[in-house]
């Protein structure tokens, strides 16, 4: 691990956890969760094969990770997030659609990539992430230029960073970071008929917000 904890990007959440997911959690998580620290993480060696690795992170519910995971089984996905509601219904969901492809990551993202080796992720999903909209808060946004140029390392080369967002300033956060970045080339694009819609971005919705797709491709 690095000498300093990452710089907080999540809020923390503190309620208890229904007797029936605390189940679930202890009877599921130790087949379907890696641990956020240790040894270097070796793909093939968890999923038995060598395949397209995405690390989707901040999966709130997981409807979206596992959306994806069952329609593309010839896909490798990590999921992470610190939210233990979130992390159980995840995997009810791995164990009710039979997935094999999925794991997930109870704890924070930005410490795990650690285990993670340079140019190993073919994509790498941040859909909505927290806006932290008040300025003195900006610094905590995941889209922040340290976190940006860690991701590009992790990405292989063709390996793209997608991006949703429903706040317009967040969007804008991310087309001047990753805009002005050497290695990466890339936009807004169509939002992508393949991406669920979350109940996150439903919300958003209801509220009038839309979403906003950003891909960046390494070049
Ligand atoms: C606004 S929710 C969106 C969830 C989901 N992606 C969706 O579209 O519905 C953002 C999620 O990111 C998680 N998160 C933020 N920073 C994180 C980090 N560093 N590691 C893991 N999860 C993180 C939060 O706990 C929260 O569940």
């Amino acid at each position: 691990m690095s000498a300093r904890p990452p710089i907080r990007t999540f809020k923390p959440r503190r309620r208890p956890l229904s007797d029936a997911r605390a189940a679930l959690l202890e009877r599921l998580a130790p087949a379907w969760c890696l641990p956020e620290t240790g040894a270097p993480f070796d793909p093939t060696v968890t999923f038995g094969r060598s395949a397209p690795l995405v690390l989707d992170i901040g999966i709130g519910f997981g409807d979206t990770l596992t959306t994806i995971a069952g329609e593309r089984r010839d896909w490798d996905l990590i999921g992470a997030d610190v939210h233990t509601p979130g992390i159980a219904s995840t995997l009810a969901r791995i164990e009710a659609m039979e997935l094999t492809n999925v794991r997930l990551v109870h704890g924070d993202a930005l410490v795990f990539v650690e285990r993670l080796a340079p140019a190993s992720l073919d994509g790498i999903w941040v859909f909505f992430p927290d806006p932290w909209p008040k300025a003195r808060h900006r610094h905590r946004r995941i889209a922040s230029e340290s976190n940006i140029e860690t991701f590009v390392a992790l990405l292989r080369p063709g390996g793209s960073l997608h991006v949703a967002t429903d706040i317009d300033d967040y969007a804008a956060q991310v087309e001047r970071v990753c805009g002005s970045h050497p290695a990466l080339d890339g936009g807004v694009v169509p939002r992508p008929g393949w991406r669920p819609r979350t109940r996150y971005e439903r919300k958003g919705m209801t509220a009038g917000r839309r979403a906003i797709d950003l891909i960046y491709r390494r070049a």
